[in-house]
C-alpha cells in the first residue's frame, strides 16, 4: 500500500503546555500569558535533541460552536526557550478563549516535533471597564468593632434561550461561597483568600454553563467576615481591618446559543431586568477565622439559591464603592481540601473528656456525620498537643478554635463542616455528641492552597524521612493563600522572615511560582515610600509596629525571594515586576547604614529564637543582631546586582556589586577579629559569613574550622535561630566540613532537628523545644507546633544529602553533588523541574557508591562525586560508581548546656 509519505519526526513529544503558572487556565488576568512546555523523549533512550527553535499556533475558540475560528501562527521564532516564553501572538481580549499548540526543532534534526496537544486558555475581565458589578451587602444595621453573623444573598433572573457558555467572575469584601440553582460553584475554600485588600482584591472566574438553564435561574451566596472585617492580628487583634461592611462582587455573563449575552451583576436596587438582590441571616450564627464557627441546623434555609424561593421576608441590600482597577485575577491555585484523615484513635482523657487523635498535626477543619435530636449541640475544640493527657490550648493564645453544630434532628442523620473558619490541630475534643461517637463519624479535612507537588526526598534513615515529611506538612499547613507563620494561634500572618528562609525549600517541594509571585505583589504594594518592608504582608496595624520599622532577614524577602523564584522556576518576569521593590529595600538599608556600610541601628529581630534565648526573650540571641543585619545587607546588595544583570540594568548591576563589595569589606573590618574569630563567636555568625561569602581566604578557612569546632563543642546540637537555620549546614559543606554538617542533621539531643522527631513531632515546630523533654509544653508565650522556618534545612538536604541542585535558572543546568553522610546507605531526591523530571538516587553497595542520575531533555548536569573529577552529562539516565569512602563521624560532642532535663 502506498499512502502519503510519513514525515520523519524526532523521537520527542512536547507535553505539559501551560500558560503562566499553569493554574488557573480559566480567567487568566493577562492579555499576554507566557507559555511553557516540556520536551520528553518518546522512546526509552533520549535523543541528542535540544530545542533550538519553536513555533506557536493560536486558534480562537468561538463561543458559539460553528462560527469560523480565527487562527494565528508565530512562524519559526528562532528561540530555544521553553519556560515562561513571552506570548508570541496579538494581545488577547477580555473573555477570549484560545487553543494554543507548539512545536519545536533541534539543530540536529531537520524536522520539527509534532504539534503538542492543545492547551485551552481563557482570559477573564482584563480591564476595569469590563466590570459592571458593584459590591453589595445586607442593608441592616451592624455595629462596627465586633463579630457579625454571616449573611445569605440571593437574586433570581431569567434566561431567554439555551445557554452556550456562562462565566461567573466573583469576589467579596469578606469570604464567600456561591451557589447557582442550588449547586455550589467550585470547591474553593475561604475565597477570595487574603491580599492587601485596599490595593489588590483577587477574583476568580468559574465555568457555570452546566449550572444554568433556559428560563428561571437563581444565584445565592454565603458571606462572612473573614480577613476583611473579622478579628485578626496578635494581642487580641482588631476588627474591621479593611471595612465595616461585607459585600459580594459578582458578575455572571451568559452567552446564549443565539449569540445574545445576558449579564447579571451585584448591584443595589433593581437591575435592568427588574431583579433585585435580597439578604437574610442563615444558619451560621457566628464565624471567625480564629474562634471557629457556630451553625444552627434548625435555621437552615433550604432552596435559597433556587428559583421560586420565597424571599419576600428578606431584607434589601446596599451598594458600596470599589475601584474596579483594584480587582485582579488570581495567579495561583485556590485553597481546597486536598485530603481527608480519619482519627487514629478516640481517647478518653483523665478528666473524662472525649478527644479524637488524627495522628497528624494539620491545618483544616473537621466534617461530622451525626444523628440526634433537634437542639442537640456538638462542640469541637481543636488543639495541637495534649499535656497531662488533656487538650492543651494555651499555645492558641486568643484563638478559641471551637466549632459548634446544633442539630436539626433529621432522623436520616446530618452532615456538617464549617465554611468560614479553619484551625491548626491534631486533637479535637468533642462534647455533646448524641450517642456513640465512632471513628467513621468524623474526618479531618486538610486545607491549603492546592499547589502541585514537585519535590520528594527519601533515604535509608526513617528519622530523616519523618523530618522531611514534617517539613512538607508544615508547608501544607502554612501555604494557605498567604505564606503564614503558623495555622493555629491568633496570628497566622504572612511573616516575611519565615518565608524568606523557607522559600528555596518551598520551591522544591511544590510549584509555588504563582502563589509567591502573587504574595510578592502584596509585598511591593505594602512597602512604605522609604522602602521599609513590613514584618508581615498583608500588613495589618499593630500598636507595637505601626508604622513598621525596617528589619534585616525579614525585609530582605523583597530581594531574596524574587531571586529564588528566578533560580527555581526561570521566572524573569517576577524579577522585573519586583525590581523597584527590591531596589527600594537595598537603597533604604544603604541610607540607614550610611558611609560606614554597617547596619548598626534600629529594631532588629536578628537570630530570632536562638535556642539559648530565654523563652520570653526570643530575640536575645548569641549572635549580635547588627552583625546579622550587615551580613544580610551585603547579601541582598549582591543578589540585587545579579538581578540587575539578568534584567540588563547594567549601571545598577555595577553600582550594587560595588556596594556589596564595600559592605563585605566593612563586615570584615567590624566583625572579624585578629585571630580570625568573629565578633560573635556563635554558629549563626559563621553561618552567615560563610554562606554569604563575606570572607576572603585564609579567613574563610579559619571561620569554617571555627564553626565546625563550635558545633562539636555544642555536642553537634544546632545553635541557630531563624537567621542561621537555613545556612549553617551549607556553611559547613562549603568549607569542607561535610561530616560535621551531617552530624548536626542527625543529632537527636535538644536542640536539633531530630529531637523534634524523637518527641513524636508530625510537623516542624516554632521553637527547637516547643515540647520539652519532660513532655510539657514550652512555657514561652509563643509556642507553635507548626512553623516552617526551622524546616528550611530541607533545601540543603535535597541539594547535598541527595545531591540535586539547580545550577542555572529553572534547572536548565543541574548540579549533582551528593555528599553521603555516615550511617546512610541510600538517599534520593526527585524534582519536577520546568524542563521535566530530574532525579538523583545513590546507594552504598559492596564498597561502592552507586549513583543514578536522570536528566531531563534539553538539560545538562555537572556530576561531582566524591573522589573523582566532575563530569558533564546530557539528558537521560546515567549510572556512576565510585569507591565508597565513608566519611568518619565527628566524635561525640560534649553534652549541651541546653539539653532539657
Ligand atoms: C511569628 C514568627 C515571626 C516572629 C517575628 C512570631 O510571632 O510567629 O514566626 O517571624 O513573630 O517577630
Amino acid at each position: 500500500m502506498n499512502g502519503p509519505p510519513v514525515p520523519h519526526r524526532p523521537d520527542v513529544t512536547l507535553t505539559d503546555l501551560r500558560a503562566e503558572h499553569g493554574r488557573p487556565a480559566l480567567g487568566l488576568g493577562t492579555a499576554r500569558p507566557r507559555l511553557s512546555w516540556i520536551a520528553r523523549p518518546t522512546g526509552a533512550t533520549p535523543p541528542a535533541w535540544r530545542q533550538t527553535d519553536h513555533e506557536v499556533r493560536v486558534t480562537a475558540v468561538p463561543v458559539v460552536p460553528g462560527a469560523a475560528p480565527r487562527a494565528w501562527t508565530s512562524g519559526r521564532t528562532g528561540s530555544g526557550d521553553s519556560v515562561l516564553v513571552p506570548w508570541p501572538a496579538p494581545d488577547l481580549a477580555s473573555r477570549e478563549r484560545v487553543r494554543v499548540q507548539v512545536r519545536a526543532w533541534s539543530a540536529d534534526h531537520p524536522d520539527p516535533t509534532a504539534w503538542s496537544a492543545p492547551l485551552e486558555v481563557e482570559t477573564g475581565l482584563l480591564h476595569p471597564g469590563d466590570w459592571a458589578a458593584v459590591p453589595v451587602g445586607p442593608d441592616w444595621e451592624e455595629e462596627p468593632g465586633t463579630d457579625h453573623r454571616p449573611a445569605l444573598l440571593r437574586r433570581e433572573f431569567h434566561l431567554p434561550g439555551p445557554v452556550a457558555r456562562a462565566r461567573l467572575h466573583v469576589t467579596a469584601h469578606g469570604v464567600h461561597e456561591v451557589e447557582v440553582n442550588g449547586t455550589r460553584v467550585g470547591d474553593e475554600v475561604l475565597a477570595p483568600g487574603w491580599t492587601s485588600y485596599h490595593h489588590r482584591l483577587r477574583h476568580r472566574t468559574h465555568d457555570v454553563t452546566a449550572h444554568l438553564r433556559e428560563g428561571a435561574n437563581a444565584l445565592g451566596a454565603w458571606l462572612a467576615d473573614g480577613w476583611y472585617r473579622g478579628r485578626y492580628g496578635t494581642h487580641g487583634g482588631n476588627h474591621d481591618l479593611y471595612g465595616t461592611r461585607t459585600a459580594l462582587i459578582a458578575q455572571l455573563e451568559v452567552d446564549l446559543a443565539d449569540g445574545r449575552r445576558v449579564v447579571v451583576t451585584t448591584h443595589p436596587g433593581a437591575g435592568a431586568d427588574g431583579g433585585t438582590w435580597r439578604a437574610a441571616h442563615g444558619p451560621i450564627t457566628a464565624a471567625s477565622l480564629y474562634d471557629g464557627e457556630e451553625f444552627d441546623a434548625r435555621l437552615a434555609v433550604p432552596g435559597f439559591s433556587r428559583p421560586g424561593f420565597d424571599d419576600s421576608a428578606w431584607a434589601g441590600v446596599r451598594g458600596y464603592e470599589r475601584d474596579p482597577a483594584t480587582l485582579v485575577a488570581a495567579q495561583g491555585p485556590p485553597v481546597r481540601c486536598t485530603r481527608e484523615l480519619r482519627p487514629v484513635s478516640v481517647l478518653t482523657t483523665p478528666s473524662g473528656a472525649t478527644v479524637l487523635d488524627f495522628g497528624q498535626n494539620l491545618a483544616g477543619r473537621v466534617r461530622i456525620r451525626v444523628r440526634g435530636n433537634a437542639g442537640d449541640r456538638v462542640r469541637l475544640r481543636h488543639a495541637e498537643v495534649l499535656q497531662d493527657g488533656e487538650l492543651c490550648t494555651r499555645p492558641l493564645q486568643r484563638a478559641r478554635a471551637t466549632d459548634t453544630y446544633v442539630l436539626a434532628g433529621d432522623p436520616a442523620g446530618e452532615e456538617w463542616e464549617p465554611r468560614f473558619t479553619m484551625h491548626g490541630f491534631r486533637y479535637v475534643e468533642v462534647t455533646g455528641w448524641p450517642g456513640r461517637l465512632g471513628e467513621e463519624d468524623v474526618v479531618a479535612r486538610v486545607l491549603h492552597s492546592d499547589l502541585e507537588r514537585t519535590g520528594w526526598f527519601t533515604c535509608s534513615d526513617e528519622r530523616l524521612n519523618r523530618l522531611h515529611e514534617n517539613v512538607v506538612w508544615s508547608m501544607r499547613s502554612n501555604f494557605v493563600d498567604v505564606p503564614t507563620d503558623c495555622p493555629q494561634r491568633d496570628e497566622r500572618l504572612g511573616w516575611t522572615g519565615d518565608v524568606q528562609v523557607f522559600g528555596p525549600t518551598a520551591a522544591f517541594l511544590y510549584d509555588v511560582g504563582g502563589f509567591l509571585a502573587s504574595w510578592l505583589a502584596d509585598v511591593a504594594v505594602e512597602q512604605l515610600p522609604d522602602g521599609t518592608v513590613p514584618w508581615y504582608v498583608p500588613m495589618i496595624p499593630a500598636e507595637f509596629w505601626d508604622p513598621p520599622q525596617p528589619g534585616a532577614v525579614w525585609g530582605d524577602v523583597a530581594v531574596l525571594l524574587p531571586a529564588v523564584l528566578h533560580e527555581r522556576f526561570g521566572d524573569t518576569g517576577v524579577l522585573r515586576r519586583q525590581y523597584a521593590s527590591a531596589r527600594a529595600w537595598v537603597d533604604l538599608v544603604e541610607r540607614l547604614a550610611g558611609p560606614s556600610r554597617l547596619w548598626n541601628t534600629g529594631v532588629q529581630l536578628g537570630d530570632w529564637l536562638d535556642p539559648a534565648a530565654p523563652p520570653e526573650e526570643p530575640a536575645a540571641a548569641r549572635t549580635d543582631k547588627y552583625l546579622v543585619a550587615t551580613a544580610y545587607f551585603a547579601h541582598s546588595a549582591r543578589t540585587l546586582a545579579r538581578i540587575a544583570g539578568v534584567l540588563g540594568e547594567e549601571a545598577d548591576a555595577a553600582r550594587y556589586a560595588r556596594l556589596a563589595a564595600e559592605v563585605r569589606e566593612a563586615f570584615t573590618r567590624e566583625h572579624v577579629r585578629a585571630d580570625g574569630r568573629l565578633s560573635s563567636d556563635a554558629q549563626t555568625a559563621y553561618a552567615l559569613a560563610l554562606a554569604f561569602d563575606l570572607l576572603d581566604e585564609p579567613r574563610r578557612e579559619t571561620a569554617g574550622r571555627r564553626l565546625a569546632e563550635l558545633v562539636a563543642q555544642d555536642g553537634n546540637r544546632v545553635a541557630t535561630g531563624f537567621a542561621g537555620v537555613n545556612l549553617v549546614t551549607d556553611a559547613l559543606t562549603r568549607t569542607g566540613h561535610d561530616a560535621t554538617a551531617f552530624a548536626l542533621l542527625t543529632e537527636t539531643g535538644c536542640p536539633s532537628w531530630l529531637y523534634q522527631v524523637s518527641m513524636g513531632a508530625t510537623t516542624t515546630w516554632e521553637r527547637w523545644d516547643s515540647l520539652l523533654a519532660d513532655g510539657t509544653v514550652n512555657p514561652g508565650h509563643m509556642t507553635s507546633f507548626n512553623h516552617y522556618a526551622l524546616g528550611s534545612i530541607a533545601d540543603w538536604v535535597h541539594r547535598t544529602v541527595a545531591g540535586l541542585a539547580p545550577a542555572a535558572p529553572g534547572y536548565r543546568r543541574l548540579l549533582v553533588r551528593p555528599r553521603p553522610g555516615a550511617g546512610l546507605t541510600a538517599a534520593s531526591a526527585r524534582h519536577e523541574t520546568p524542563y521535566g523530571p530530574a532525579s538523583v538516587a545513590w546507594n552504598r553497595r559492596d564498597g561502592e557508591l552507586v549513583v543514578d542520575v536522570d536528566v531531563p531533555l534539553g538539560v545538562t548536569a555537572t556530576v561531582d562525586l566524591p573522589g573523582r573529577p566532575a563530569t558533564e552529562v546530557g539528558a537521560g539516565h546515567h549510572r556512576f560508581a565510585v569507591p565508597d569512602a565513608v566519611p568518619a563521624l565527628p566524635g561525640p560532642g560534649a553534652p549541651s548546656a541546653l539539653q532539657p532535663t
